[in-house]
Parts: C-alpha cells; structure tokens; sequence
C-alpha cells in the first residue's frame, strides 16, 4: 500500500462494542427487546466480534441489568465471536448459564482507576482474574483481557507505557487470548500511540493486540491510523459512536464504527463489515436513544441517501 507503511495491514478486525461500551453510559433506559435489536442489526453488518453485554454488578451498571436475558435471545451467527464484560467468578458463572463462549476480563493501568471501575487494586484484579481465567479456558472459552487507562487516567494523569506493558504482561501470563488496551478517557495522541505500541510489541504478539479509543477530544482516528501504521489488526469501536464510561468523568463515545469503516474502506484495507448495514444499526438505536448518532461518516452518508431518496423521489 502507498499511502502506509510496510507494517500496515490490508485486513482488520472490528470488535463492535456500541451495545456494551456504548449503551452502559445512556441513563435512556434501553429495552431489552431493543438491546437484542441492535445486537441482531449488527450480527446483519458482519461485525466478526460483538461485544454484546456485560455480566457486571446491576448496582455498578444498571443499564446491564438485564445481561443474562439479553445474551440468551441475540442471535449468535457460527462464524461470529459474542464477548460479554465479566468482572468477577460470579459473573463467570452467571455468563456461563447464559451460554456465552468468549468472556472479556478488565483491569486497568492505574490504581485509581481499577479501584474505582471495580473495587480492587491492580493485584487484586490479577488475582480474581487469574481464577476466572482458568475456569473459562478449562471450559474451551476464548478470553480477552481488556486494560482501561492505558493513555491517561481521569484521575492520575499521564500514564507510563512501561506500565501498561507490565499490567498487559501479567494478562498474558495468565493464558488470554487478545488484549485490548485502551484509551478509556480519549486523551491519547498519535506519538502517544507510537510509544504505548512501541512498549507492547515485546510483551504482545501481533496477532493479540487490539486497541480501544474513545473519541473525547477528536483524536480517535488519528490514532487508529497511527496504529495501522505500527501494523496493529484489532480495533474496539462503537455503532454511531456511542458510548462512554460511567466511572470515567467526562469520557465520551468510542471511535464511531463508521467512521473507522469509511477510512479503511478508502484505504482498501478489508474489515468484512457492511458500512450500509452497520448504519442501519447506528439509525434504529439512535431512534431508541432520541439523538442523532456522533459518527462524522454516518451523518454525511445518512444525508447523501436523503438527498439521492428525494431526487428519485421527484423525477430529476
Ligand atoms: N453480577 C451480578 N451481581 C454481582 C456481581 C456480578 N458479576 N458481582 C457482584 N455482584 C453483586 C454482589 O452480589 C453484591 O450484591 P448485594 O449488595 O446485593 O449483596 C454487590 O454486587 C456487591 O458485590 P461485591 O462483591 O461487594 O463487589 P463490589 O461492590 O466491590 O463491586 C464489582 C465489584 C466488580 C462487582 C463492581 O464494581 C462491578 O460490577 N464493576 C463493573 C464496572 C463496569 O462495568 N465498568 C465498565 C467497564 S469499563
Ligand atoms: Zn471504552
């Protein structure tokens, strides 16, 4: 490819997180019927990875209150990975009668902020992980390890990626699959993304990493291209780009998933997602929500249809 570098990849995977990520931080309460909805459009549009819900404490989360129903009913497409959020063994076990296959552990790269997203240390997470962890692989699940507050904390501030590597290091060792390092608070810049990669890639194969931004200050995609170009293959984004963490002050949405569809497709570089499709996702949610969705792309493609829809429409 031209325009990239050696490193860049011509295909990457989309794990759509907009029913997780995104409706977790909504206070709209959300139908479970309309959860099951938006899970299904998005099955439509390919997403390879949907993470569909999170078997979190109803008090921490409330919007996820209604996890256990909401995985048993979305349709799961054999050639689709449906991750759900599991903090604890009892999340473990309520996922496990829920029938899901591939679960997600978080911890983050601070103290402060792994205490105040799930009540314990780092250690400590590593410590309730570690068990929940060799449960789900013994029982042939696939296991991703989520690190919040990898490029700055709503708390601490600027965040040392040696640490990161440290914590995603420790993940590792305990047998997961992918991790997904994110930047929980949208304060990440490219050369910041340079340096977070730059201090993986001895810890992280390639083919484990994936990254998580959220768009909070514009810089988003920005990031995603400095990250295609350290060859990184495994992007979180969220349908429209919703989105936000609750025990994040002033975070907002993810990189909108049709922002990052519009961007690769232009580039040639191959996702399998339907962008037309992903939209149609993004509409009926945002229609349940009562805004409009954020995506730059969503909003311009929405509009070029109308104006073609009202031409076709009058003749000319
Ligand atoms: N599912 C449902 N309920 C759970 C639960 C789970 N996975 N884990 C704990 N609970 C319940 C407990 O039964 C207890 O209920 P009770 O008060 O009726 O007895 C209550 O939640 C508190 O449990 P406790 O073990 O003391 O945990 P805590 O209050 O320290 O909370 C977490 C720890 C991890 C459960 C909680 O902080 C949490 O769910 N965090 C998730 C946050 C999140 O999703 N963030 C967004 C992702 S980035
Ligand atoms: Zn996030």
């Amino acid at each position: 490819m031209k325009n990239l570098s050696a490193a860049a990849p011509r295909r990457v995977t989309i794990c759509e997180v907009g029913p997780r990520d995104g409706l977790q931080n909504e206070s709209v309460p959300i139908s479970t019927e309309d959860k099951i909805r938006f899970c299904d459009l998005l099955s439509d549009a390919g997403v390879p990875i949907l993470e569909a819900t999170s078997f979190v404490s109803p008090k921490a989360v409330p919007q996820m209150a209604d996890a256990d129903e909401v995985f048993r009913r979305i349709r799961k497409d054999p050639d689709r990975t449906y991750l759900v959020l599991v903090p604890n063994e009892r999340g473990l076990d309520r996922a496990i009668d829920a029938g899901v296959r591939a679960i997600a552990v978080f911890t983050a790269a601070t103290e402060s902020f792994a205490k105040a997203n799930i009540g314990m240390t780092i250690d400590e997470s590593v410590a309730t992980f570690g068990k929940v962890v060799k449960r789900a692989k013994a029982d042939g699940m696939w296991v991703r390890a989520a690190v919040s507050t990898a490029f700055g904390c709503p708390f601490e501030g600027a965040v040392d990626p040696a640490g990161v590597a440290r914590v995603c290091a420790r993940l590792l060792a305990l047998g997961v699959d992918e991790l997904s390092v994110a930047d929980t608070i949208g304060v990440g810049t490219p050369n910041q993304v340079f340096d977070v990669v730059a201090a993986l890639a001895p810890i992280v194969p390639a083919d484990k990493l994936g990254l998580h931004f959220h768009d909070t200050r514009g810089t988003a995609l920005a990031n995603t291209l400095a990250a295609l170009e350290c060859g990184v293959r495994i992007y979180d984004t969220s349908a429209g780009g919703l989105g936000g963490c609750p025990f994040a002050p002033g975070a907002t949405g993810n990189c909108a998933t049709e922002d990052v569809l519009y961007m690769l497709e232009g580039m040639g570089i191959e996702t399998g997602v339907d962008l037309a499709k992903l939209r149609a996702a993004s509409r009926f949610i945002a229609g349940k929500l009562g805004r409009s969705p954020v995506s730059r792309a969503y909003t311009a493609l929405e509009a070029a249809d109308a104006r073609t829809a009202r031409l076709a429409a009058t003749g000319s």
